[in-house]
């Protein structure tokens, strides 16, 4: 999956990293296609897992500072992502079949991604350059 400049919040950091998460899920869909590589993709959904807490924190921790309104509800949409993600580790780790394919769930996260930076990121970062706190 591939950036695209209409992603971008307008805060360098912040557009760094989403840019590292997406080359991180599109690393993660390659080992998932074919002859899918369980070993690589642990990897890198334990890579994902911290970077996206870290991730998370930082945009929360501009929300609280900021005063942002719509805060709980950015919180929200961040703890669905996780809850998400920690499904495609325990479907890595022993598969249940009560979850979706990997790749449809990396699909999934990678869409939920894109929605979410174009709705609620740009918002919030539209938010914190006029406040000054970008
Ligand atoms: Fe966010």
């Amino acid at each position: 999956m591939l950036w695209q400049d209409s992603f971008a919040v307008g805060i360098a950091e912040i557009d760094e990293q989403h840019q590292e998460l997406f080359a991180q899920l599109e690393k993660l869909m390659d080992a998932a296609i074919g002859d899918p590589d369980h070993v690589a993709m642990e990897e890198i959904v334990i890579f994902l897992d911290q970077y996206t807490k870290d991730h998370f924190s930082g945009e929360e921790q501009r929300m609280v500072e900021s005063q942002y309104p719509g805060y709980q509800d950015h919180k929200e949409m961040h703890r669905e992502f996780i809850q998400e993600l920690a499904y495609l580790k325990e479907e890595l780790q022993s598969p249940s079949g009560k979850h979706p394919s990997l790749t449809n769930l990396i699909g999934f996260l990678s869409e939920w991604l894109i929605q979410h930076i174009l709705d609620m990121d740009q918002q919030m970062g539209n938010y914190l350059i006029r406040h000054g706190m970008a």
